[in-house]
Order: C-alpha cells, then structure tokens, then sequence
C-alpha cells in the first residue's frame, strides 16, 4: 500500500462541486517554509498527558450508538512506521449531530459524547481509539446533500508544518458517490480513506474494529 502513496494524493484546493473551496481556495501564489523535511520528524513529541482515545467511555458515560474501535498505523512514505504522533479525531454522534452551538442539524445531542479524542502513537507507530459509528448529517452544499458518515483526524508530529487533515470513511456507504469532498480526492485513491474491518483484532467484546493506516506527508 506504502508504494501507491505519492503527492498527488491530496484533493485540489479548489473543486467546484465542493462549493465553500471557491471562496476560500488561495487565489495567490504559494511562497516556500524556509525548513527542510528532516527538520519536521528532528525532535520526539513527549506530552504523554495527551492520551484520551476513550471518547466517552470513561465514568460508566455510554453514548448511544454502535460501539466500534478505530486502530491502525502511522507511517512515513518510505513504510517506517512513526512513534510519537499526536493523533486528534473529531466526529459526530449516532445522530449526524456534532457538540457544537453551531450545528444547526436538527437531530439529538447525546450528553454522554462529547466527539472529540486524542491519543499518541506508540513506538511501532501503533494508535486505538474507542468510539461509536457516526451518524450522515446534511449540509448546505447542494440540494439534498448529505455528508456520508466519517470520522475527522488531525495528526502532528513536532510542529506545525507536518500536520496532516483527513477523514475517514466507512464501506458501503450509498452517500459516499455523492460526497464532494470523499471525490475531490483522486480516484485512485479514495479507498484508502474507507476503514477495512479488522478481523484480527475484533476480540474485545461489544465492540466492531476496524483498521485505518495513515501515511504523513
Ligand atoms: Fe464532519
């Protein structure tokens, strides 16, 4: 999978169908970071406070929804699996409603998830997260558009330049051929952003795994 990874994976920044990049696609061009690549992976993340993979299961707090582990590997583009990476995801809740005063979605707030979690990957490049299966929510992009359920990720090694945004999706999902934003990626790689049931790891009870492998830039 490592070999198919190029820079041509990431989405324009301007993709008509996705009608808010018209706005704010930069319309100047781009200057160069002074900084060089080796610079970004030069010094080691050591907040191991920054550990909450939990997203709500702590103090008996259940949200409603189906119960599913998130877990995979970070690397970089030559395969080395990456330690210490400060992984964040974002998502909303069984209802397609997100904790935040401005989601207008017109669906139920679950007090019990809060939708936000962090972790760290280990030293194999190793990260898990305990969640639930987001809900689809609609948005105002076009008639009837409907986001497909998917799961926000915000990844940092140690410092701002190598940060890397992505979603994560889930198979079969009749909105996914919809979406602007799943298909202003190129084709050929979409199904890497789509989560591959995990069949080995799927022995803590309760809980549907499934495996998503991450590559920095
Ligand atoms: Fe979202």
């Amino acid at each position: 999978m490592i070999k198919q990874i190029n820079n041509n994976t990431n989405p324009p920044h301007l993709f008509k169908q996705y009608i808010s990049t018209q706005d704010r696609a930069p319309r100047k061009k781009f200057f160069q970071l002074n900084y060089k690549f080796k610079d970004i992976f030069k010094n080691k993340s050591t907040d191991k406070n920054c550990n909450n993979n939990l997203l709500n299961y702590k103090k008996n707090k259940f949200p409603i929804g189906q119960k599913i582990i998130i877990s995979g590997k970070i690397f970089d583009k030559s395969g080395k699996p990456l330690p210490n990476i400060f992984i964040e995801i974002w998502q909303a809740n069984a209802s397609g409603k997100y904790r935040d005063v401005k989601d207008t979605h017109n669906a139920s707030i679950d007090k019990s998830f809060l939708g936000y979690g962090n972790t760290i990957s280990n030293s194999k490049g190793f990260y898990k997260f305990f969640t639930i299966m987001p809900g689809a929510y609609p948005w105002k992009n076009h008639k009837n558009a409907w986001r497909p359920k998917h799961i926000h990720f915000s990844l940092l090694s140690t410092n701002f330049y190598s940060r890397l945004c992505t979603q994560m999706y889930f198979s079969n999902d009749l909105l996914l051929k919809h979406d602007p934003i799943f298909n202003s990626v190129p084709y050929k790689y979409r199904k890497l952003l789509i989560a591959q049931f995990d069949s080995n790891y799927n022995s803590v009870p309760d809980f549907i795994s499934y495996n998503f492998n991450i590559v920095m830039p």
